[in-house]
């Protein structure tokens, strides 16, 4: 996509931002600059780039498909916020209807919990003496609070914690399907969960299996049987727990390549999609059910706009956008409306377009916008993500859980 900005177009974005240098300094105009405020209105090719924009229809549209496909499947939507880091997205999914949030980080859950999103699990664990305290009084504040537990060290660390804070805190316990977290499925999960059910200050909620190795394999049908062959201990291991008497309230796991196959699963409870809400260039080419080619369930939501700098070589165009605006993710970004251009962002503050044919038409302060290679990485890049609708900003979305890798 590229849209010229003609010289009236030009110098009205040009007073625009040369008014806002001479605004008064004060907390309130600050504030408002932080928050993009003043962007509100704005066509979305007069940003000042690179800018992350999220088209609102098609969010909106991600937000209802994802409700509608798993209606009366028995499988309800429990999406990871590790995609999006915006408390302002996750209140919408809740409200769209999902059962609540999950989170990989404590610092992003702290983020959720304390900005309105009430029912966060985190799937990933807390094992240093700071974290586990910092755990437990979460729990302790936010009743909506569940974390994951994949050792019996760490359950027992957890048990103490709670008792000297006087709560029982929600657990579930994660499993292992890729050797990268997670206990290991079959009794050593078994023992686990039972040492957590019975753990007077711990509550046993069920388990958590996510299969990162299977979401990007290619054709709807491959990785739908991939996905049951390698869910198998897993289903195994639910039954052995549901033999002993567990009570398993909680049966998640799964992600966007596979959100309308975990119905395969016995007993599973919720999908823990995330890039749905955005796509990416990952995601499309996986492949869906009726095209093998492209997976379009859902729409590319997320994209950056980058402006072109330099056009000096007919070979190329010279961007705004490297590594620190789009990533270095495979593949690369797709420039909307140029299936020839190649997108290099190989450089940290430069991009480079390079074509077969030459660069045309494209002049200095042209703007490209692209899907994005892979959404997660991307958006921990921005503090705001523009809110766009018919082209123009609605509203400007704080990234505020943004670097919270901790
Ligand atoms: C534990 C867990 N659950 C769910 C997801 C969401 O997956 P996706 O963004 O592929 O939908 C991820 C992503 O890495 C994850 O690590």
């Amino acid at each position: 996509m590229i849209k010229h900005l003609n010289r009236r177009g030009f110098i009205k974005t040009a007073s625009l931002a040369g008014g806002a240098l001479w605004l008064p300094n004060t907390l309130q105009a600050k504030q408002e600059e932080f928050m993009g405020e003043r962007e509100i209105g704005l066509p979305k090719y007069e940003l000042d780039t690179p800018a992350l924009c999220l088209d609102l229809d098609k969010l909106e549209r991600n937000l209802s498909q994802v409700q509608e496909k798993l209606k009366n499947t028995g499988v309800a939507v429990r999406p990871h916020v590790k995609t999006h880091k915006c408390p302002d997205l996750a209140k919408m999914q809740m409200q769209a209807g999902a059962i609540g949030v999950c989170a990989a980080k404590l610092s992003e859950v702290e983020v959720m919990l304390e900005n309105g999103v009430d029912q966060v699990l985190m799937t990933g664990v807390n094992v240093t003496p700071n974290k586990i305290k910092k755990a437990i009084q979460l729990r302790k504040k936010h009743p909506g609070f569940i974390q994951a537990v994949d050792n019996m060290e760490n359950a027992k660390d957890l048990q103490e914690a709670a008792k000297a804070a006087g709560i029982t805190a929600d657990v579930v316990v994660d499993l292992d399907v890729i050797k990268r977290s997670g206990a290991i499925p079959g009794e050593p999960a078994l023992k686990l969960a039972q040492f957590v059910d019975q753990a007077p200050n711990l509550n046993f909620r069920g388990i958590l299996a996510y299969d990162g190795g299977v979401q990007h394999v290619h054709g709807y049908q491959t990785r739908r049987q991939r996905n049951l062959e390698r869910m198998t201990p897993i289903i195994e291991t639910h039954e052995l727990m549901k033999r002993s008497g567990l009570n398993l309230e909680i049966f998640s796991g799964g992600g966007t390549g596979t959100y309308d196959m975990m119905g395969d699963i016995p007993g599973f409870t919720d999908v823990q999609a995330g890039s749905y809400l955005f796509m990416d260039c990952q995601y499309m080419d996986i492949g869906g059910v009726g095209n093998e080619e492209l997976f379009d369930d859902f729409a590319p939501s997320l994209t950056i706009l980058s402006t072109v700098i330099n056009t000096n070589h007919p070979d190329r165009l010279i961007t705004d956008g490297g590594a620190k605006a789009v990533t270095l993710n495979k593949p690369a970004a797709r420039v909307i409306g140029e299936p020839n251009f190649n997108y290099n962002a190989g450089s940290d503050e430069y991009g480079t377009v390079t074509f077969t044919e030459s660069n045309g038409s494209y002049k200095v302060g042209d703007v490209l916008e692209m899907i994005v290679p892979h959404c997660d990485p991307v958006v921990n890049l921005y503090d705001r993500i523009y809110g766009i609708r018919n082209d123009k900003v609605e509203k400007v979305i704080p990234v505020l859980a943004r670097g919270m890798s901790q």
